[in-house]
């Protein structure tokens, strides 16, 4: 499956509205996080944070989660974008990075706000050298 810009475009907007639903009381970050996934759906996810700082947890994962809930641990995914309803840079954390890993595809596109405009870029350009056991996660 091809990520036109069409579905670029869908991405961008269904993670910025996946925004309006963040549970971030203490940072007032919003993130929104949408997931294009190998069959074609989309799956979005918010940040949920919570009193114990450290229990929060990101819009990416969130998304992730989701997915996986929704649709099976199968799951692949092409695509991530991101971003927030604070004008800020908002590329992925190194948690969330690893976490994708685990569910994207070689040529998985992660999208994501940038300082000034969206940048694009793929999986391998933001993960490289990654820790990674997909034989036997994936069973090939
Ligand atoms: N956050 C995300 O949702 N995704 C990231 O990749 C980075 C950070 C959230 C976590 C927290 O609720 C807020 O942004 C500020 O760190």
């Amino acid at each position: 499956m091809e990520l036109t810009p069409e579905l670029l475009q869908r991405l961008k907007t269904l993670a910025t509205e996946a925004a309006e639903h963040a549970y971030a009381p203490y940072s007032k970050f919003r993130v929104g996080a949408a997931l294009l996934l190998e069959n074609g759906s989309i799956v979005t996810g918010a940040n949920v944070e919570n009193a114990s700082y450290g229990l929060t947890i990101c819009a990416e994962r969130s998304a992730v989660v989701r997915a996986i809930a929704e649709q099976g641990p199968g799951t692949r995914l092409l695509a991530c974008a991101v971003t927030n309803l604070n004008r800020a840079a908002s590329p992925p954390c190194g948690a969330c990075r690893q976490v994708l890993n685990e569910f994207m595809l070689p040529s998985a596109r992660v999208i994501f706000r940038g300082k000034s405009d969206w940048e694009n870029y793929s999986f391998d350009e933001v993960l490289p050298h990654r820790f990674e056991l997909r034989s036997a996660a994936w069973g090939d």
